[in-house]
């Protein structure tokens, strides 16, 4: 998915290391009901085990219609990325409000305590069948009206450059200079 190459792309002067590098096989279970929950519970879990500054995020998809769903369950919506595209298009049939947007938040927990915060959203609609071969997850089915293109049809420098997680990640880069 490439998070971890973005964030190196956007933090200079600090060496990035992956969660599975730095504690291997810590799981932690998302069963927060918010984003930002998710991600501060991800982010003090990595802290305490590595004691290392740890930055943690989650995302998904919020879909006007289906009041906000799959939301925190994106991933978990259904099994694989074709079948959660075909469960949400069934569900949208007919649907005429189409709005939707994707949410990503990020934490940052720092040895000592403190937290920081960021959250970036992209808002589109969803259309009735895939279109585009880049990104991954509901990209093929989530067009953004002002470029005319779903974000499968855009190069990842694109995508970062509009996406909810490149807003949160520029949002949190001199969070994480300082
Ligand atoms: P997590 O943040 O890794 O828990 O993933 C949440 C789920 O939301 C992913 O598995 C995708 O299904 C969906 N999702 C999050 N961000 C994107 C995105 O940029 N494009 C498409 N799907 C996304």
């Amino acid at each position: 998915m490439g998070k971890l190459a973005e964030l190196r792309e956007l933090v200079t002067g600090l060496e990035v290391i992956s969660a599975a590098e730095a504690a291997p096989g810590l799981e932690v279970e998302e069963d927060a009901l918010t984003f930002e929950g998710n991600a501060e519970k991800k982010a003090r879990a990595f802290l305490a085990a590595t004691g290392l500054p740890s930055l943690a995020d989650d995302s998904g998809l919020c879909v006007d219609a289906l009041g906000g769903r799959p939301g925190v369950w994106s991933a978990r919506y259904a099994p694989t990325d074709a079948e959660r595209i075909a469960k949400l298009l069934g569900e949208l049939k007919g649907a005429q409000n189409r709005k939707a947007h994707f949410t990503c938040a990020l934490c940052l927990a720092l040895p000592g305590g403190a937290i920081e915060r960021a959250v970036g959203e992209c808002h589109g609609e969803i259309i009735d069948g895939p279109r585009g071969a880049h990104g991954f997850g509901y990209d093929p089915v989530f067009f953004v009206p002002s470029l005319g293109k779903t974000l499968a049809e855009l190069t990842r420098p694109e995508k970062a450059g509009l996406s909810h997680r490149g807003q949160a990640m520029r949002a949190m880069a001199p969070k994480l200079a300082r």
